[in-house]
C-alpha cells in the first residue's frame, strides 16, 4: 500500500531580478513509496532531490501537482505528527550538548517532563552517542552530528522518516553504522525515504530506488531491476575469438563485444543465446564459463543520465 504518493508534481523556482530567471526543479514527478520500505531517491547535484522532500514536508509548495502522505493531502498537520526529517546540511546550536539538543527538539514536538528526558536518553543510546551526551556538539565529528540528526528525526516516533543525504561527509565506518541503524528501523516497521548521490549506500539498503535527473524521473524499480541489463551474457572461451566466429555469431546478437577470451553478447531471448553457444562449439571452441551480466547501480546511473543528456 503506498504511504506516500505524488501525482505529476512540477516545481519551477523563480529567481534573479524581477524573478525573471526560471529554474525547472521538478518536472512531472509521480512516485509512490510503499509502507515499510526504504526508498532511495538518487540523482546528481541539482537534480531536485531536496526540493522533492521539501514539497512532501510542505516547506516548499509545488507549482502544480499534489501528493498524499498516509492518506492525508499535503499541508495537513496530522502528517507532521507522523513524520521525521533529517535536513541536508543541518546546523544545531554549537553551545548545546547532544542531550540538550534532543531535549530542545523533543520539546518542540510536544514531549515534556520525564517522557522527554527518557526519549532523549534512549535515542542517544540508539545512535551510539550515550557517552557523548554531556559534550557540546561543537566537538562532535560529522558522523556524530549525522547520528544526532537521525535521533532528532526520531523524537516523535514517526511512521515515515525523510532523510536528506544522511551519510554525506561521513567516513565508511560511520556510514556502515548509519546503514545498520536504518535497517533496524525498517525492521521496526518504519518507512524510510532517503535522498542521496552516494550510489553504493543506496544500493546497499534500498528496497526500491528512483533515479532523478534535471527534475525528471528517469527510472523507478528495485536495485536489481535497474541494474540488470536486457539479457546480456559473458561467454568465457578457451581460445581467442576469431573474426570468423564473430561473423557467425553477429546475426544472433543485439550487441557484441570481445574482452580478452570473453564474448559479451546481448541477445533478445534464450533461444538466441543457445544458437550462439552452438556456433561457438561448431568452431571447436569450448565454453569455460557462462554468466549473466549485471551492472552496478553506478554504471546504470551513469548510463541513464548520459543517455537522457544526449536525447
Ligand atoms: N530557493 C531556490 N530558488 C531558486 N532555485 C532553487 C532554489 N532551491 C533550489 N533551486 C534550484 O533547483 C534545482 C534543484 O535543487 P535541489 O536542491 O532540489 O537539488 P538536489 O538534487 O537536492 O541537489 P544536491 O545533490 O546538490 O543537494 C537546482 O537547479 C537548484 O539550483
Ligand atoms: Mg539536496
Amino acid at each position: 500500500m503506498p504511504i506516500v504518493e505524488t501525482t505529476s508534481i512540477f516545481k519551477t523556482y523563480r529567481s534573479g531580478v524581477f524573478k525573471r530567471v526560471t529554474v525547472p526543479a521538478l518536472v512531472d514527478v509521480s512516485l509512490s513509496v510503499d509502507s515499510g520500505e526504504i526508498f532511495g531517491l538518487l540523482g546528481p547535484n541539482g537534480a531536485g532531490k531536496t526540493t522533492f522532500i521539501k514539497i512532501l514536508l510542505s516547506i516548499v509548495h509545488p507549482t502544480t501537482g499534489g501528493a498524499t502522505i498516509l492518506g492525508e493531502t499535503l499541508g495537513s498537520l496530522k502528517i507532521k505528527e507522523k513524520i521525521g526529517y533529517l535536513p541536508e546540511n543541518h546546523r544545531y546550536p554549537q553551545f548545546l550538548t547532544g542531550y540538550q539538543t534532543l531535549h530542545f527538539f523533543g520539546g518542540l514536538s510536544g514531549l515534556t517532563g520525564p517522557a522527554l528526558r527518557d526519549r532523549a536518553l534512549s535515542l542517544l543510546d540508539l545512535v551510539g552517542l550515550s557517552e557523548w551526551k554531556k559534550v557540546k556538539i561543537k566537538r562532535y565529528s560529522k558522523g556524530m552530528l549525522q547520528r544526532l540528526g537521525l535521533a532528532q528525526a526520531l523524537l516523535n516516533d514517526p511512521e515515515i522518516l525523510f532523510l536528506d543525504e544522511p551519510t554525506d561527509g561521513v567516513d565508511p565506518v560511520g556510514r556502515k553504522e548509519i546503514r545498520d541503524l536504518l535497517k533496524d528501523l525498517r525492521k521496526q516497521g518504519k518507512t524510510i525515504f532517503l535522498n542521496s548521490h552516494l550510489l553504493s549506500e543506496v544500493e546497499a539498503i534500498s528496497d526500491r530506488v528512483a533515479i532523478l535527473n534535471k527534475g525528471k524521473v528517469l527510472k523507478v524499480g528495485t536495485v536489481s531491476e535497474i541494474t540488470s541489463r536486457a539479457l546480456e551474457y559473458e561467454l568465457r572461451l578457451d581460445k581467442t575469438v576469431s573474426e570468423s566466429l564473430k561473423s557467425l555469431i553477429l546475426p544472433h546478437t543485439t550487441s557484441l563485444k570481445v574482452e580478452g577470451t570473453s564474448l559479451i553478447v546481448g541477445v533478445k531471448d534464450q533461444e538466441a543465446l543457445n544458437t550462439i553457444i552452438d556456433r561457438v562449439r561448431s568452431e571447436g571452441i569450448h565454453l569455460a564459463g557462462l554468466q549473466e551480466r549485471k551492472s552496478t547501480l553506478e554504471e546504470s546511473f551513469i548510463e541513464l543520465i548520459q543517455a537522457k543528456g544526449q536525447a
